[in-house]
């Protein structure tokens, strides 16, 4: 059967605490598996890109295969060439491919026609490849991912749904606290707050991501304006757990959802994060390419 990750939701508990461990694995060994060699990667970004452009494309190439990056402007897609069509295509000539895009819908319609697997790099509700880095990230500091706290102060958005769906299919107790009207729903499987101090109280660690994401430019000033006491600051870690560390997925705003204090701070664990997305992803195609 061929495998796919579109949410995370697709891995077992198990697969996914291996696939951790395998990552933390490779980040001490990065030229320790050659799974792709002889293989090509299929990357198709709709959206701009630094981390994960980057992070998937050296992460192939140290796997031993080679990523083949498709734009938009460059696909027959973009012309009007079927879905269906595309990912037959897709599957003749490359082991896997990801897609970056709007609707979580173009995924699902990829997947139900490819025969190689497809793995979700970014959409409107879901960025799983972020929550494994994350994951890798909490595995890293404390040694253990079981009974930890994660809260995520913020937009209730396609960062926050993964954190909720992956995080708590690893044992992580996930809390949102966001404004009416910017929350997840509930079904994700965070803990949902109002209060933010509420929601970081014994957390482990302060998550936060932009309050104006790809797609949401129409509504940046009312999200601003709602987000406002959702900032990420010193006096907000202070109310977490003693050791608690600060997370983003970037890019980050400073001075709108962080302070540059904690996006620089001896708190953060932000840039190890952007790192470990390379790390994370390689495992991810180990597994789905398995
Ligand atoms: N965090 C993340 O996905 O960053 P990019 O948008 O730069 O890929
Ligand atoms: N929520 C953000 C994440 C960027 C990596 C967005 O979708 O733009």
């Amino acid at each position: 059967m061929t495998r796919h990750f579109l949410t995370g939701a697709e891995l077992s508990r198990d697969e996914l605490l291996a696939l951790i461990d395998r990552a933390i694995e490779l980040k001490r060994d990065p030229l320790g598996s050659s799974a792709l060699a002889g293989k090509s990667i299929g990357l198709i970004f709709q959206k701009p890109s630094t981390r994960t452009r980057l992070s998937f494309e050296a992460g192939v190439f140290e796997l031993g295969g080679h990523p083949v990056i498709l734009r938009p402007d460059e696909m027959q897609l973009s012309r009007g060439e079927p879905v269906r069509d595309t990912a037959y295509v897709l599957s003749c000539h490359v082991a896997a491919f990801g897609i970056r895009t709007h609707a979580d819908e173009l995924v699902e319609q990829l997947a139900e026609h490819a025969t190689v697997p497809v793995f979700n790099m970014l959409t409107a509700d879901h960025h799983p490849c972020q929550a494994l880095a994350d994951l890798m990230t909490l595995k890293e500091t404390f040694g253990r991912l079981d009974g930890l706290v994660l809260t995520y102060v913020g937009d209730g958005n396609n960062v926050a749904r993964s954190l909720a769906i992956v995080g708590s299919l690893a044992g992580v107790e996930v809390r949102v606290a966001a404004p009416r009207g910017y929350q997840l729903e509930p079904t994700a499987g965070a803990q949902l707050f109002e209060d933010p101090a509420a929601a970081v109280a014994g957390a482990n660690a302060i998550y936060t991501d932009v309050w104006v994401s790809m797609g949401d430019e129409e509504t940046a000033e009312e999200r601003r304006a709602a987000l406002a006491s959702y900032r990420v600051d010193d006096a907000l870690l202070d109310l977490a757990a003693p050791d608690a560390i600060a997370l983003h997925d970037l890019p980050a705003h400073p001075g709108d959802e962080i302070t540059a204090e904690v996006l620089y701070g001896a708190r953060q664990r932000i840039w190890d994060q952007a790192e470990n997305r390379r790390h994370a992803q390689k495992a991810l195609l180990e597994l789905l390419l398995r």
